[in-house]
């Protein structure tokens, strides 16, 4: 794999963000009208980009206007890229984001059955804050995790 390089999307990386999610069942995909969609409101989606192979990785971070909670929306790793510590950094470059638009915390939830998810986020210091009975359409729990921003002084 050459180089990753995180940097904000773009409309020119909508069919690349469809791609990565193609082998989602289609109910967790997002079409590109909601790609579009999240380019122009309160998100960013960072994407991780190689010169040689492409967009390998993205993820979105919601922020409403008034709140200092962001909330990590999405994140992919393509399956060929994965194990090799781009979600670990993608996850540290929206914590970045999220800090500089003025939020104090990320949150997030994720399927109770998503272990490699869930050991990512607890190895960076995000906790349980609540478990969400019957979060997805099929009935799976979702746990809730948060993280703080702000450095212990
Ligand atoms: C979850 C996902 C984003 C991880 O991406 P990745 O690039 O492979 O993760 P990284 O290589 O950055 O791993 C960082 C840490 O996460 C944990 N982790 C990642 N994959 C893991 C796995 N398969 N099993 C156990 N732990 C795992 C480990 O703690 C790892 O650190 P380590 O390598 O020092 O052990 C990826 O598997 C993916 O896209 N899955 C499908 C979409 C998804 O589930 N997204 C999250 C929805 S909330």
């Amino acid at each position: 794999m050459s180089e990753p390089l995180i940097r904000p999307a773009t409309q020119a990386d909508i069919g690349a963000l469809v791609a990565l999610e193609a082998s989602f069942p289609e109910e967790d995909r997002f079409d590109r009208r909601t790609w579009r969609r999240l380019l122009s409101a309160h998100a960013s989606i960072l994407v991780c980009d190689t010169p040689r192979d492409g967009l390998l990785a993205a993820a979105v971070m919601l922020y409403r206007k008034s709140a200092g909670i962001a909330r990590l929306y999405s994140l992919t790793v393509a399956p060929e890229a994965r194990g090799k510590g781009l979600a670990r950094a993608l996850l540290a470059a929206c914590e970045a984001d999220a800090t500089e638009r003025g939020a104090h915390a990320v949150r997030l939830e994720v399927r109770a059955s998503n272990s490699s998810a869930t050991r990512l986020y607890e190895a960076a210091d995000y906790r349980v804050i609540a478990t969400l009975e019957s979060y997805y359409p099929d009935g799976e729990a979702a746990l809730r995790m948060e993280k703080s921003l702000e450095r212990a002084l």
